[in-house]
Order: C-alpha cells, then structure tokens, then sequence
C-alpha cells in the first residue's frame, strides 16, 4: 500500500472534515448503528466518526489501510468507551474467519475500495447466518440524468484528490448482487455536492 504524505494528509482532513459530513448522517446512524450487538467489523472505519453510536458491550474491530488513521480512531475508540481493535488490513481480504461477525459496517467506503465485489464476497463470508451488512454510501446519480454526466466529469479529478473514490459507481447494484438473503436501502440525497446522492440501509445475510 502507498504511504507518505498523501495517506497522512488524507487523516488529517478526515479527521476535521467529516464532523460536517456527520451531522447530516447522524440521525439514521444512530438507529442502524446503535442497535447492533455482538462482534462488529468496521471496513474503512478512517477517523472513527461512527464509534459514537455503538451501544457499549459491543466487540468492535476496525479494518483500516491508511495507518496515519489509527492514532485517530483509537482516541475516538477510547472517548466512547471501547475497548475496539484496529487492523492495517483491507476490505477485500477480511482476516477474520468465516461466520464468524454479527455486523458489517461500511459508511463512505465502497467508493474508493478497488475490489468492491472481492469485498462483498468478504462480507458475506465471514458474516453469521443473520448478520447484518449496514452501509451509508454515496453512489452514482440516476443513470442518463445531467447530474450523472457531471459526477462522470469531475470523476478523474474527484479520484486523484480523494483517494481513487469514484463518484459514479452503482453500489447498490453491487451490493444487490452479492448474495445476501435480503436488502433493504433507501435512497437519499445529502448537501454534499457531487457526492450527494446517497444509500443506506441494511442486508442481511
Ligand atoms: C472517505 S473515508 C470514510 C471513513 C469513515 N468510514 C467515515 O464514514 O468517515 C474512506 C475510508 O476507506 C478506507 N479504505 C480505502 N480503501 C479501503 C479498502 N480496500 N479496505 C478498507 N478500507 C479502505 C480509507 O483508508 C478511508 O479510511
């Protein structure tokens, strides 16, 4: 994996960015987050804005390639009250074993992971029978609509600024074709400029 200053300046920004970018997220967090139980993976868990929600006793552990982003998520680990675990691993490669995690979360993720099937295979994998993946992605607008054509764009220069995050990508088809028993999303969009169209829901193994 690439490190330097660009994976050190990308923890920095998370870190004062996203307390923006969760205010709008918070209310839907708190309910699909909060009511998880037992072991919990987190891909991608960058800053660690999501520890905040989960409700105390659960097993967190994080997955989470950018090192510079570890010092962070265990100080925001420790202000909430867990005990939580992180790893330098990536989502396409889970080290867990199989059925062996109740929850999956993945918030602003998928965009920028390089294999998101490889990473849907993960999850499902190494989810229990029940488990839930819970996701809040931003995605690709409505195929054909002028905001599509925009997000495509700006999308090479969206990439090389944001870490290889791709504006346009249908993650909820993906994630529809991952093999989950059921997926229930909702679509909605968030003040958030080309990156405003959003999902969130749950799927559940
Ligand atoms: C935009 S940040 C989102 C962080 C956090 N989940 C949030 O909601 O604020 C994207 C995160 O995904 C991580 N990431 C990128 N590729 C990944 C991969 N293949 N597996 C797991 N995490 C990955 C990045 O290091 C970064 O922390």
């Amino acid at each position: 994996m690439k490190r330097g200053l660009g994976k050190h300046a990308q923890a920095w920004a998370m870190a004062h960015v996203s307390p923006h970018i969760e205010r709008m997220m918070a209310e839907r967090k708190r309910d699909l987050l909060g009511s998880l139980r037992g072991d919990v993976v987190e891909i991608g868990p960058g800053t660690g804005p999501n520890l905040r929600y989960y409700a105390r006793g659960v097993r967190w552990r994080g997955v989470e390639p950018n090192p510079f982003m570890h010092r962070y998520l265990r100080e925001a680990a420790r202000a909430a009250g867990h005990e939580g675990e992180v790893c330098e691993g990536a989502a396409e490669a889970l080290p867990f074993e199989d059925a062996s995690v109740d929850a999956v979360v993945s918030t602003l993720v998928l965009c920028s992971v390089g294999d998101v099937r490889a990473a849907l295979k993960e999850t499902v994998r190494v989810l229990r029978m029940g488990g839930q993946f819970v996701f809040f992605e931003h995605v690709g607008a409505a195929k054909g609509s002028w905001r599509r054509r925009g997000q495509a764009l700006l999308g090479p220069a969206w990439r090389a600024m944001a870490d290889g995050c791709r504006l346009d990508q249908d993650t909820l088809e993906l994630i529809r074709g991952a093999g989950f028993g059921e997926v229930r999303a909702e679509e909605l969009r968030l003040r958030f400029g080309p990156a405003s169209p959003q999902i969130v829901g749950v799927a559940i193994k």
